[in-house]
């Protein structure tokens, strides 16, 4: 008889501890979720300094895409823009340059004489529908310019490594 109470109260514990372990287990999984949706949190694309500099960060792959289609600044702000080329291919291949077009500049036929312009680094000889604009690169490459942001309205910018502006543009709007 005792024998048999020993067994019973020992498979009592024995059950409890396997049912504490899992509640341990089925706790920690739901713990990892939570970190997992908080990490890919997306980096601003314009950060402002403490001296008030927007600092752009314009990223590129191998796709023919820019991280962002909007860009947002003040006018007259300083402006320290940089492109980085994430991907692999050579900037003959998939370059990108960022190029800030005046108000009232057609892409379609700014994006011709661009193409044309190849050794030009692929911006027309007359300039004067540009406000701002990197030089051409390639995978791993980067580049970074200066300039002042224009007055308030909004303006496009694009790459104009040829063909690549139906996908490659976006709006710059200064507040
Ligand atoms: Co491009």
């Amino acid at each position: 008889m005792k024998s048999i109470f020993i067994a019973i109260l020992s498979l009592s514990l024995l059950y409890s501890c396997t049912d504490k372990k899992k509640e341990t287990t089925t706790n920690k999984p739901a713990q990892k979720k939570v970190i997992k949706t908080t990490k890919p949190v997306k980096e601003p694309v314009v950060i402002v300094d403490k001296n008030g500099v927007a600092n752009i960060n314009l990223t590129t792959s191998d796709a023919m895409k820019f991280n962002t289609k909007k860009i947002v600044v003040k006018a007259g702000q300083k402006i320290k823009l940089t492109l980085s080329h994430k991907g692999k291919l050579d900037k003959r291949v998939m370059g990108h340059n960022f190029v800030l077009l005046k108000k009232g500049t057609k892409l379609s036929s700014f994006a011709s004489k661009a193409a044309a312009a190849k050794n030009n680094d692929y911006i027309p000889e007359d300039d004067s529908e540009v406000i701002a604009h990197t030089k051409m690169i390639g995978g791993q490459e980067k580049t970074t310019i200066e300039f002042e942001a224009p007055a308030t309205g909004e303006y496009d910018f694009i790459c104009s490594f040829p063909a690549h502006f139906a996908m490659m543009k976006g709006k710059f709007i200064v507040e």
